[in-house]
């Protein structure tokens, strides 16, 4: 397929995992792609810092001074770390809040102008943590929560100027960040919580079934879906 030949693509997160998945699927169906990171950056992946929005302005900038629009915006960086609630610092909740919901907002915001030239559309990678809530991940769960909400709003009032917004909503997927969070989780977890978190599938979601999701939203196919907030979770929720 080659759903996205001339179409320009801005996805956060490039340099690992979901975000690295959304940019070679993309680029493999002929979108133009700027990825950018605040870490693994390289010759392909730009530096920037989603929670600053000078950095946000520049590279929103740069993509326009290399391809001339915007017509998608993935907004996939994101970050987690376990504790309990009475451990968590405010620290911890300001970034959890910053990296997850605020980034996606000032992305989002910075993009508008070229997205409604465009006509383009925005999708968000948020989490089932963000729909049903999950223990011991308060603040990222909040901060999630908020994203589909953000997702829904935005969509509505979007809408008239032809820009559809959605998110999409994993469970665990087979990325980096789920080696470096596990090593947060405290000793003393009630395991009957993490059972909540099981897939009904079997297997673990993969990058890859994540950015095809993404893919999907940012499609013409997916011309009549905005502000949907669609579970690729194993039927985890269920
Ligand atoms: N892996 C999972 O189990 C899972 C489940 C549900 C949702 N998600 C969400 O998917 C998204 C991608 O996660 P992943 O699993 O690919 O993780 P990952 O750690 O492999 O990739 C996340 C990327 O975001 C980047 N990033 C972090 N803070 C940033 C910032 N301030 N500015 C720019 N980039 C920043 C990181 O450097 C990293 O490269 C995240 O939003 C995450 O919350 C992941």
């Amino acid at each position: 397929m080659n759903r996205f030949a001339g179409k320009v693509a801005l996805v956060t997160g490039a340099g690992s995992g979901i975000g690295a998945a959304c940019v070679d699927l993309f680029t493999a169906e002929g979108a133009l792609v700027v990825g950018v990171d605040i870490n693994d950056t390289n010759e392909d992946v730009l530096y920037g810092d989603v929670t600053d929005p000078a950095s946000v302005d520049a590279f929103v900038a740069e993509t326009v001074a290399r391809h001339g629009a915007i017509d998608i915006v993935a907004n996939v960086a994101g970050m987690v770390r376990f504790s309990h609630v009475e451990a968590t610092t405010l620290e911890d909740w300001d970034q959890h809040l910053a990296v997850n919901l605020t980034g996606p907002f000032l992305v989002s915001q910075a993009a508008l102008p070229h997205l409604f030239t465009s006509r383009g559309t925005i999708i968000n990678v948020a989490s089932i943590a963000g729909v049903k809530g999950q223990a011991y991940t308060a603040p990222y769960s909040a901060a999630k929560g908020g994203l589909v909400m953000l997702t829904k709003s935005m969509a509505l009032e979007l809408a008239s100027r032809h820009v559809r917004v959605n998110c999409v909503c994993p469970s665990g997927v087979d990325t980096p960040l789920i080696g470096a969070v596990a090593a947060t989780i405290p000793a003393d977890v009630e395991p009957r919580l993490f059972e909540r978190l099981s897939s009904v599938l079997d297997g673990m979601v993969d990058p890859a079934d994540i950015a095809e999701a993404v893919a999907y939203l940012a499609s013409d196919a997916a011309r009549m879906i905005t502000g949907t907030a669609m579970l690729i979770d194993g039927g985890t929720q269920s």
